[in-house]
C-alpha cells in the first residue's frame, strides 16, 4: 500500500462535504472488510462528528487513516476545526446535554459508537475529536 491509501483528508465546510465524508467512511470501512454493522457504527459516528465540525466548529476537516497495530487494522478518523472550542468537555458528553437546539447526543453517542474516543478542546482554539474502530 502506498502513503495515498492509507491517509488523507476532506473538507468539511457543507452539506455536501458531510454526505462525502460518510461516502468516504463507507468505502474505508468496507476496504477494511468491517461487518455491515460495524461500518453502520463508522458512518454514524462519522456523520455526528462532522456535523459538529460544520455546525458548531464552523466547519473544518476530517483526516483520516488505517492504523495498524500487531496483527489489528483500523480507521482512525479526527474531526478538526479552529471554532470556539468546547468550555466544558465533561458536560458536552452527557447524554443529551446541547448548547442549541440539537439532542445532545452526537458525542455521547459516537462515543459509544467506537474502541477509542479523544476529545481535544480549548476555548477560542477549536475542537479535534479523534475516533478509532478496530476491525
Ligand atoms: N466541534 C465543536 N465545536 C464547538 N462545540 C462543540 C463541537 N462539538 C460539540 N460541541 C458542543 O458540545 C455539545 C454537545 O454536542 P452533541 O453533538 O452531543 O450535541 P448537539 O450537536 O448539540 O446535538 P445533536 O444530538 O444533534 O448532535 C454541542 O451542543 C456543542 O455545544
Ligand atoms: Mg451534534
Amino acid at each position: 500500500m502506498s502513503a495515498d491509501d492509507t491517509r488523507g483528508e476532506l473538507p468539511v465546510r457543507s452539506e455536501e462535504d458531510i454526505v462525502a465524508s460518510r461516502q468516504k467512511v463507507r468505502t474505508l470501512t468496507q476496504q477494511l472488510k468491517f461487518s455491515l454493522v460495524d461500518q453502520t457504527k463508522m458512518i454514524t459516528a462519522a456523520s455526528e462528528l462532522s456535523r459538529n465540525t460544520l455546525v458548531h466548529g464552523g466547519g473544518g476537516r476530517m483526516r483520516w487513516e488505517i492504523v495498524e497495530e500487531g496483527v489489528k487494522r483500523g480507521l482512525r478518523l479526527h474531526f478538526e476545526d479552529t471554532g470556539p472550542g468546547i468550555p466544558d468537555q465533561g458536560l458536552a458528553l452527557t447524554d443529551g446535554w446541547t448548547s442549541g437546539n440539537g439532542m445532545g447526543l452526537g458525542l455521547p453517542g459516537s462515543k459509544r459508537l467506537v474502541h477509542e474516543f479523544e476529545l481535544r478542546s480549548a476555548p477560542g482554539q477549536g475542537t479535534c475529536v479523534s475516533i478509532t474502530r478496530w476491525k
